[in-house]
């Protein structure tokens, strides 16, 4: 997985736009979703926060709603707490470095976007899902967006091309995206997905999102 800290850390608000076809509209229709399904009080759980942009994009949506800010890089979380702090929004984030143990939080939803994809293999892609399970109250949604299998032989191609033409990525980094998606991605199925999700008590994910290689899915925690 890249490392998510120092320039990685730095540059990625820049970054991200050029390596994820729809990265605006995935996180827009994904508050779009949120902003018409919770209660005034709800408690989002954002697992992989990065910078903090779902929280951003959220933020407007209900003033009342608390966050929880959740990722494995401190480095990440402190420019989204530089973030939420310039919106006068910090009160309303918990920030949480490291791993989901436990049931600390009932959240009302989960978000997972362009996280999971970095988990590498079944097992481990189930713990963390198992502990965003944990941590929802019952029938709590989740929203999953994460790189996938390829559906065709073009599709990835495609991909590349457009996000150099596009997008503004340079040659360089359409090398090192190549590069990346066969060493530091682990793109899953739908198909695995779904039993993933079925084996931990989520309903069969809802797809919302897709653009060329990344898709989007809503599931919920079944009681
Ligand atoms: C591509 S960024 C996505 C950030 C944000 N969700 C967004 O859409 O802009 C991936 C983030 O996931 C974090 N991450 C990677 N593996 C993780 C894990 N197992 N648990 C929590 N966060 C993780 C990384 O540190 C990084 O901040």
């Amino acid at each position: 997985m890249p490392t998510f800290t120092g320039e990685e850390a730095l540059n990625y608000d820049q970054r991200i736009g050029k390596l994820v076809p729809g990265y605006a509209l995935l996180h827009q229709i994904t508050a779009a979703q949120l902003a018409v399904t919770l209660p005034p009080n709800a408690t989002i759980l954002v697992i992989g926060a990065g910078t903090g942009r779902e929280i951003i994009e959220l933020a407007d949506a209900n003033k009342d709603w608390h966050f929880i800010a959740q990722d494995v890089s401190a480095d990440m979380l402190a420019i989204a707490d530089q973030n939420f702090t310039n919106l006068g929004i910090r009160e309303r984030v918990t920030i949480h470095h490291g791993t989901i143990g436990g049931d600390a939080y009932k959240a009302d939803a989960a978000l997972c976007l362009l996280v999971m994809h970095f988990v590498q293999g079944e097992h481990d892609k189930s713990a963390l899902l198992g502990q965003v399970y944990t941590n929802l109250k019952p029938e709590g949604q989740l929203y999953l967006a994460d790189l996938m299998s390829p559906e065709n032989d073009f599709e990835r191609e495609a991909q590349f091309q457009y996000c150099h033409t596009a997008l503004g990525l340079t040659e360089q980094g359409v090398t090192k995206m190549r590069r990346n998606f066969t060493n530091e991605f682990f793109p899953i199925s739908t198909q695995c997905l779904t039993e993933l999700l079925g084996n931990i008590g989520f309903s069969t994910p809802t797809p919302y999102f897709k653009a060329l290689g990344f898709s989007a899915f809503s599931t919920h925690k079944c009681i």
